[in-house]
């Protein structure tokens, strides 16, 4: 049995997870419901995006309690850095590798797109279904990728609220962290966006620091999806 496992903050993993999910003629679902929820399954694939070069803190604690036989990871990122993410998946969780994908989205930070390169990802799909293990390459990290990584995502980004809030905090009951109430945010808050896209109002926006900007207006080559098959 294979099930899809995802987490997404604005929904560019989301979208990733969908496909690979009817691919499969599988369900996907959310990490943010607990691993309890679903038992033990044969092969997990598990979608979930870079933040700040690093596993959010949530995928992290999923993984270390996911029972599978297999495991296959499909990651997402702003086409920047994706830091060692793959190599500190695999020594997370405890089940056999047998496929990876590191797929470049539109930015969370830059209004980016959700469309993906789907050829790449059904190699992916074939690969996993071989149960076979494949060998996850050790990759260098910036220097800086594991300096408080939170902490720098929330001085780069404010999350402001306007007066057109109603007090509803749906903005809290869909925040994975438990990090914000009625438009207010605490330091658990890692930035994924997921209240800023929920609330009906339109009363959330973020607003991006001066260096941020710089570092994600930087001229990049554009990415292609990255197949460890
Ligand atoms: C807090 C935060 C940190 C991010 N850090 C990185 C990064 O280090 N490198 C990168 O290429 N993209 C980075 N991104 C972009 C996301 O990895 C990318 O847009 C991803 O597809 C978002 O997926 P989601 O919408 O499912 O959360 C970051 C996004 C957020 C919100
Ligand atoms: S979801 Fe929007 S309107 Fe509702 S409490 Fe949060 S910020 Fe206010
Ligand atoms: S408060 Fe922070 S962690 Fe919670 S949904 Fe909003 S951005 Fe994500």
């Amino acid at each position: 049995m294979t099930e899809v496992y995802y987490f997404s903050g604005a929904g560019h993993s989301l979208a990733v997870a969908e496909y690979i999910a009817r691919e499969l003629c599988c369900e996907a679902y959310n990490i943010e419901d607990g691993v309890n929820t679903y038992g033990r399954c044969e092969t997990a694939v598990v979608v979930f995006p870079v933040y700040c070069q690093n596993i959010p803190r949530i995928v992290k604690d999923f993984l270390k309690k996911l029972e599978a036989d297999y495991i296959a990871f499909a990651v997402t990122y702003g086409g920047i850095s994706y830091g060692n993410v793959l190599s500190e998946a695999q020594e997370l969780a405890s089940a056999i590798v047998t496929s990876a994908a590191i797929i470049p989205m539109g930015h969370t930070f830059l209004d980016g797109d959700f469309i993906f390169d789907k050829k790449p990802v059904s190699l992916f799909i074939e690969r996993l279904k071989k149960k076979e293990a494949v060998r996850i390459p050790e990759k260098k990290k910036n220097i800086f990728a594991d300096f408080l990584p939170g902490w720098r995502s929330r001085v780069s980004v404010k999350i402001k609220v306007s007066a057109e809030c109603t007090g509803c905090n749906i903005c809290g009951d869909s925040c994975p962290m438990n990090a914000i109430k009625c438009g207010a945010t605490s330091k658990d808050c890692i930035r994924c966006m997921k209240c800023v896209t929920s609330c009906p109002a339109g009363a959330l926006s973020y607003e991006k620091g001066f260096l941020l900007n710089l570092y994600l207006n930087k001229k990049r080559k554009k990415k292609n999806i990255e197949l460890i098959i």
